[in-house]
């Protein structure tokens, strides 16, 4: 008898979700690949800033997707990007980075080029793909699709608390206007804005710790999987 099918899980949600931790934890105790798309625009948007590219010249800007790579972790989670040999997974999530990447984002010819290049990356199932199209525009016939929310204020604590602020510090405020405006400019471009598909699973994560977010997303894989049945 063979095994539970292998899927592909589009993993969508907006800044600050959740999406790559719980996304990479959920890959590892299923056995799937996990893809951290996120990280494709930020480092288009990182070697544009490094060669002084304006970040509206989209021809340019579309010349540097062919030089970027992304590679396995020691997990093997695509998590690290990597240009010319060198490892930039650090550079590409400074707050430098949160500030410009949106500009990058909403550039349909930068979106065209990644395109294909994600789906390879899809290709042969055992994957969940994190990002903020994947279920609407790049994988459209993914075998199951999550949408992990949680609200813009939780979402802030969150990132706050990770980088050991408390809530009422002015620093926290800047994290939750900063993420207000991101959810704006994700939400309202043109080109993929960021939109749960109508055939997706909502996780909504306010009331759920990281454990609990993981095993709903497991849970959701398995039971797509047949592999409760
Ligand atoms: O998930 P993140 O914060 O690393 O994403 C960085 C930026 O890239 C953010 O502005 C949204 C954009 N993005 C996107 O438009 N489409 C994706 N599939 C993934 C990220």
């Amino acid at each position: 008898m063979s095994g539970p099918r292998r899927l592909v899980v589009a993993l969508d949600g907006p800044g600050s979700s959740g999406k790559s931790s719980v996304g990479a934890a959920a890959a590892q105790r299923l056995g799937y690949r996990f893809c951290d798309t996120g990280l494709l625009y930020r480092a288009v948007t990182w070697l544009a800033l490094e060669r002084g590219i304006d970040v509206a010249d989209r021809g340019a800007l579309v010349g540097l997707v062919d030089q970027i790579e992304l590679a396995p972790d020691a997990a093997g989670r695509l998590s690290r990007v990597i240009v010319g040999g060198r490892d930039l997974t650090d550079q590409v999530r400074t707050a430098a980075i949160d500030e410009r990447v949106s500009e990058v984002a909403r550039l349909p010819e930068v979106r065209a080029a990644l395109l294909p290049r994600q789906r390879a990356l899809a290709a042969g199932g055992g994957i969940i793909m994190a990002g903020r199209d994947i279920g609407t525009v790049v994988l459209p016939d993914a075998d199951l699709k999550i949408f992990l929310d949680a609200s813009v204020e939780e979402r802030a604590r969150r990132r706050a608390a990770e980088r050991g602020l408390g809530p009422d510090e002015p620093a926290a405020r800047r994290i939750l206007d900063e993420l207000r405006r991101r959810d704006r400019l994700d939400s309202n471009r043109p080109v993929a804005p960021l939109r749960a598909a109508p055939d997706a699973v909502h996780i909504m994560t306010d009331e759920l710790d990281f454990e609990e977010t993981v095993a709903a997303v497991v849970a959701a894989v398995r039971r797509a999987a047949g592999a409760d049945r």
